[in-house]
């Protein structure tokens, strides 16, 4: 239930068309950012570090060097799920939430990040 108001609340901000500001760093990923923003993720992670999910950077570190870190990140966002950081839950994004071309621009840019 909760859950649900969380991610509806980005989706009213964007209908209500104020479009938040890119932060300067991230002006050269301005439509990823963007992306990232309108599909709630900023509820739970923001770049530089730990909100309720762990900072993307962290994220782009541990995977680095791992062959398989775009098929897990995939996988992790479409179907959601735990332990891999800590015991809460990070939300599955289904198709209609967020397409899969799109899944693959977010895990690109967040592994882009350093
Ligand atoms: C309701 C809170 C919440 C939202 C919204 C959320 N996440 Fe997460 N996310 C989490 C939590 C909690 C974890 C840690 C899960 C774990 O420890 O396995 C996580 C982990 C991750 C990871 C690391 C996964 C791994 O297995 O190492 C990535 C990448 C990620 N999130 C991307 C996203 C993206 C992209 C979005 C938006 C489409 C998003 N998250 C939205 C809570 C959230």
């Amino acid at each position: 239930m909760r859950t649900r108001n969380i991610l509806l609340a980005p989706l009213l901000i964007a209908l209500a068309g104020c479009q938040p500001e890119v932060p300067q760093q991230y002006a050269a990923k301005a439509n990823e950012w963007l992306l990232a923003q309108s599909t709630g993720c900023f509820q739970c992670h923001i770049t530089g570090k730990d909100r309720l999910g762990p900072a993307w950077e962290k994220v782009s570190e541990r995977y680095r060097n791992n062959p398989d870190a775009e098929a897990h990140l995939m996988n992790k966002i479409k179907n959601g799920g735990n332990g891999a950081w800590i015991s809460r839950t990070m939300p599955g994004y289904s198709e209609d939430l967020l397409s899969e071309a799109n899944r693959k621009t977010l895990v690109k840019f967040i592994l882009s990040l350093r």
